[in-house]
């Protein structure tokens, strides 16, 4: 029997007992990053494996599903269904067509990271496209950095009968009002990539496992501070915005990695200072901490954005590649230059177009008025303000360096070699084996 990977953050999933056998035919089912890692599981198993605590309802439908070929590609989506072509979202058209209303998705900002206009709003455009949708069953709108904007953004597309609402929350308190309006009018509403702490009940979040990515980035500083052959490390540890819950889970991710470095005396702590997601705040932040402490050869930097910023601060003072590590995620064409240059360590790579699959396909479910199945709900999130565990459907974090860049975001096409390839960091690209 395969092992089942299953997702959780902050409260594990139920997992209690050995999964039973699957019943019934092996339903086809492609390999992907979201979650399953290495195991090929049927939906069968993910439910009973993943989901005791979830309605009996759930599990048994997709049991059935998988003795049922006829009604399998309605029913048997699951976390692991998703690829790169999108095909997946065609099996969910019947879904799709019994729905009614709006999809309101409602991203945060354009400048803390290019996954929302180069990630999220393509790729969910073509999963709900995929599925059948046509442009007037959907809205993508983008706050550009204002809760004040989602606010209203929110209600033109309840006025414009929106019947499910993806929320990419500012912050939770924006975030949970906006949803507490939804619901009180029947809106069903998803956390998409941010948990609202204190959101809806009945609420779905999906996003990536988010302390597994800060520990990630952790492992990476410890790797390179080796690798790079850092002698002493004074460590600036700089986190994400606090009004972000995944600020907070990275940051838990990386500190549980750094800590026992800093208990054995062997790294040295500077300072964590006050987190943000914009950029320019902090190159400041970053360059008032090295300014007062100059002895700082290290930072841990919770994005690419942050860590570019703080980069040309320090190509501003001459750093030498290879001396200085600094970290990311979101896999930009930014951060992967910055690390065939040397001045970034590895970056997180969130395959965002598995992401935005997984919401897309919970969303037509809840528009039309269902359940999504247990296989694509797969685990649990504690939201502490709420005291609820929101049913979760969780992807996998993948760390990239100059070593596995070639076989990871270049092999899905993710970026491009030739965009990564420019002339500053060409001969690196020929090393490595990218293009
Ligand atoms: C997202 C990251 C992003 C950051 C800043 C986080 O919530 O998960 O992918 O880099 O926000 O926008």
């Amino acid at each position: 029997m395969p092992s089942v990977a299953c997702a959780t953050q902050d409260v594990g999933v139920d997992q209690s007992g050995p999964p039973p056998k699957p019943q019934g035919e092996p339903m086809k089912i492609r390999r992907s990053r979201w979650i399953a890692g290495s195991t090929l599981v049927v939906v069968a198993v993910v439910a009973a494996a993943c989901s005791s605590s979830k309605s009996s309802t759930q599990s048994t439908t997709a049991t059935t599903a998988a003795n049922t070929p006829s009604t399998a590609s309605v029913t048997a989506i699951s976390v692991t269904s998703f690829g790169a072509d999108f095909s997946a979202m065609a099996g969910l058209k019947s879904v799709a067509s019994s729905g009614k209303g709006l999809i309101g998705v409602l991203l945060p900002d354009t400048t803390t990271s290019t996954r929302y206009v180069s990630y999220d709003a393509p790729d969910l455009t073509k999963a709900f496209q995929a599925a059948g949708l046509t442009s007037s069953d959907f809205k993508i709108d983008n706050a550009q950095g204002s809760a004040a904007t989602m606010q209203t953004q929110a209600e033109a597309d309840i006025t414009a009968g929106a019947s499910v609402l993806l929320v990419d929350a500012l912050d939770s308190g924006s975030g949970a009002a906006i949803e507490a309006n939804a619901t009180s009018k029947g809106v069903k509403v998803i956390d998409y990539d941010r948990l609202v702490k204190g959101g809806s009940s009945g609420r779905v979040y999906v996003s990536f496992d988010n302390v597994k990515v800060g520990q990630l980035i952790g492992q990476g500083e410890v790797d390179c501070i080796k690798s790079w052959n850092v002698k002493t490390p004074n460590i600036l540890i700089m986190d994400g915005d606090p009004t972000d819950n995944n600020a907070t889970l990275f940051a838990q991710g990386y500190n549980g990695v750094l800590q026992p470095y800093f208990d054995n005396h062997s790294y040295v702590k500077v300072g964590e200072p006050a987190g943000t997601w914009t950029p320019s705040v902090a190159q400041t932040t970053f360059s008032q901490q090295y300014t007062a402490h100059p002895n700082i050869n290290a930072v841990v930097t919770p994005n690419d954005d942050n860590a570019n910023a703080v980069i040309a601060y320090l190509q501003s003072k001459s750093i030498p590649a290879k001396t200085f590590p600094t970290t990311g995620q979101d896999a930009s064409l930014p951060g992967l230059q910055n690390i065939l240059k040397g001045y970034q360590c590895g970056t997180v790579y969130k395959p965002i177009y598995l992401e935005a699959q997984a919401a897309a396909a919970v969303a037509l479910y809840l528009r039309a008025g269902q359940t999504a199945p247990a296989g694509l709900v797969n685990g649990t999130t504690q939201d502490t303000t709420a005291n609820a565990a929101v049913p979760s459907s969780l992807g996998v974090p993948i760390w990239v360096t100059v070593d596995n860049m070639a076989s990871t975001v270049v092999k899905d096409q993710f970026q491009t070699a030739s965009a990564i390839c420019i002339t500053v960091v060409a001969t690196a690209c020929k090393t490595y084996g990218i293009g």
